[in-house]
């Protein structure tokens, strides 16, 4: 296996204000980068979704990490499989991506077209989970 993909659902704890949601953020491209984990984060309201893709040691370390994590709750790992390539590897030009404003959701929403016209069948489900949480989160 080459890479693997991690994707969860999460709520981040209401106790956490804006500043320290921003630095967790901050950490965690820095982090990410540094790993060659590319990705992405969706934070709309307190709902939490992220993707990770990388080197499977790399991928694991880090969502044993994340789980364990007391500044979000109720986590639910929605997919964790090989992946052949890295799909958001050219996203934001190969930094991790956090996604919260208005204009990032729309960014995204174009690239999940453009990768659904692509017609790579292992990220179907993926992109259909994506798809679904911007949908049910308000983010479309
Ligand atoms: C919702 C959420 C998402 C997180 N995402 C990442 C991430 O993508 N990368 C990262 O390095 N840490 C992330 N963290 C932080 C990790 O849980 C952990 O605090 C961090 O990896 C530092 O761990 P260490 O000090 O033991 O190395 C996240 C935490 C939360 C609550």
């Amino acid at each position: 296996m080459k890479y693997k993909a991690i994707c969860y659902l999460s709520n981040i704890k209401p106790s956490l204000n804006k500043g320290e949601i921003d630095d967790l953020m901050d950490f965690s491209v820095h982090q990410n980068n540094k790993r060659a984990i590319t990705g992405l984060c969706i934070l709309l309201d307190n709902h939490f979704y992220q993707i990770l893709e990388g080197e499977p040691n790399a991928v694991d370390e880090l969502f044993s990490k994340i789980k364990k994590d007391n500044r979000h709750n109720g986590l639910i790992k929605l997919i964790d499989k090989p992946i052949k390539d890295k799909i958001f590897a050219e996203y934001y030009g190969g930094d991790f991506a956090i996604v919260k404003k208005r204009v990032d959701v729309n960014k995204l929403k174009i690239y999940l077209e453009w990768l659904k016209n692509a017609n790579i069948p292992e990220i179907n489900e993926l992109l259909l989970l994506t798809e679904n949480f911007l949908k049910y989160n308000n983010g479309l």
